[in-house]
């Protein structure tokens, strides 16, 4: 395993003033330089169609995507929860990832967090997607877990993180996750 581990982070929200983007932000300026972490984002992918696939194979905006996880030593997931659930965009990324063929997230470290507006901080949406990253044999790290609940009152208006106890544990989470990763499967 190299000095530095490289991770790539998705964040499963579109939106520019997204807390889960923000999530992520926070966790480049609190990992080790022991860890260097790119955002990569799923703004543009189309909506999965057998017959696009069929007439044109998986767009190049996803195999892009499918490069940077078989680059990286791990992947950081940030999920939001819609009603209850993963986001219509992250489920529709996963789903175009899973037609490549040799699996990118087969046998890779993956830890999975999530902020929300609601107290629960995505609990309900990070078990759905473990349980879709089980169908893509990913190497899903079990705990510690991030659940960022109430983001509006974590984050200030310019998206830095705003709240010193979700700070110290996100550092403990990064510890634990750089851990994994470097476990050697
Ligand atoms: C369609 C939709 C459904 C939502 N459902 C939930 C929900 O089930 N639980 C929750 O905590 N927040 C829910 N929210 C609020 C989100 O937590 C909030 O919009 C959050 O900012 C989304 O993450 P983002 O900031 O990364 O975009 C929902 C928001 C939308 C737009």
């Amino acid at each position: 395993m190299p000095t530095k581990v490289n991770i790539v982070a998705i964040s499963g929200s579109l939106r520019s003033k997204s807390y889960n983007t923000s999530l992520l932000r926070a966790m480049q300026e609190i990992a080790d330089d022991t860890m260097s972490i790119d955002i990569a984002r799923l703004n543009g992918i189309p909506i999965y169609d057998g017959d696009d696939e069929d007439a044109t194979g998986v767009p190049q905006i996803v195999i892009d995507l499918v490069e940077k996880i078989r680059a990286a030593d791990g992947v950081i997931i940030s999920t939001p929860e819609y009603n209850f659930s993963i986001p219509g965009g992250l489920k529709n990324a996963t789903d175009w990832i899973s037609r490549v063929k040799d699996q990118p997230f087969g046998n890779k470290p993956v830890g999975v967090v999530g902020a929300a507006a609601g107290p629960l901080g995505t609990g309900r949406s990070q078990y759905q997607l473990r349980q879709n990253l089980v169908g893509l044999s990913a190497l899903t790290m079990s705990k510690p877990e991030v659940f960022v609940g109430s983001a509006p009152t974590k984050f200030a208006d310019d998206g830095s993180l705003a709240d010193d106890e979700t700070a110290k544990f996100l550092k403990i989470w990064l510890d634990a996750f750089e851990a994994w990763v470097r476990r050697g499967f």
